[in-house]
């Protein structure tokens, strides 16, 4: 079987940016999700540092902000995440302790033990979740949390389109206890897991994309690159419909040993 379905990585990043930016969130959450997995982290006050990887415009960092106290650096490759981010803590009057860089999270511009708490949603597969939790831990106060959010099986058995669509999209999708064991490994106990509700994936980000699709694809007619793209996140969101019980989006939280 071929798979002329391109992996989000192939487009061209002024458009996926210019698709994402309408959106209020780039990836499945729900402040519900953000809010829950605060509620595991004990170690924080107004004087506590921490860091969100991979921020996007920074959908969860506000509701984060506001249900954590201390001092927040939103990080994103792309500048126009980044000026959103901070348009966006200055809509919620956070922008005092609430600031975004422009930074990658492979090179992070932190010096050792800086952060109470490392922050990252649906974003650390972008250097994998085993080499991200290994080298962020370095940047972590001993007795520092670390939460992410990471694509994962539930099953210990999968069909085999849906496996072979993830081998090829994220090689590194494994299940539950495979990715808790990761966290321990890496030096981390694992507080806590939990999987996102399926209403993170459908209200929050396949359904908000429908309208956008459309003003995308009317902006952008005859544009082979803009069509796939879409071509793209349609076929991702069927197949989220048809294999849901198979995968999904997980918290994990883990404090630094
Ligand atoms: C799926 S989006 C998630 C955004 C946001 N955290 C959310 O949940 O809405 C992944 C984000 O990772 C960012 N990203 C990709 N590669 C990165 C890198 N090397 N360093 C920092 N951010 C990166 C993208 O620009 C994008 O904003």
């Amino acid at each position: 079987m071929t798979n002329d379905n391109q992996s989000i990585h192939e487009f061209d990043f002024d458009l996926i940016c210019e698709y994402f930016s309408g959106m209020e969130r780039q990836g499945p959450g729900s402040p519900e999700a953000t809010i829950q997995a605060v509620s595991f982290i004990d170690n924080l006050s107004d004087e506590s540092r921490i860091a969100d990887l991979g921020c996007g415009t920074g959908g969860q960092t506000m509701v984060l902000a506001q249900h954590a106290p201390g001092e927040i650096t939103g990080i994103d490759l792309f500048p126009q995440f980044i000026d959103l981010f901070n348009r966006n803590a200055k809509k919620f009057n956070l922008q005092e302790r609430v600031k975004g860089m422009v930074g990658s999270m492979d090179s992070l511009p932190f010096q050792a033990e800086e952060f109470d708490l490392i922050w990252s949603e649906g974003a650390i597969y972008n250097i994998g979740f085993e080499r991200g939790i290994k080298e962020w831990r370095k940047f972590l106060k001993a007795g520092g949390y670390i939460a992410v959010t990471e694509v994962s099986w539930f099953t210990a058995e999968r069909p085999d389109e849906i496996y072979r669509f993830w081998l090829d999209a994220y090689p590194g999708i494994d299940t539950i206890p495979a990715k808790v064991a990761q966290l321990q490994k890496a030096g981390y106990i694992p507080v806590a897991s939990f999987i996102l509700p399926e209403k993170c994936w459908i209200d929050n980000f396949y359904i908000p994309q429908v309208k956008a699709q459309e003003n995308f694809l009317r902006k952008h007619r005859g544009n082979k690159t803009a069509v796939g793209l879409i071509k793209n996140q349609r076929h991702e969101a069927e197949l989220y419909s048809k294999y849901k019980d198979y995968y999904g989006y997980v918290f994990y939280i883990g404090k630094k040993r």
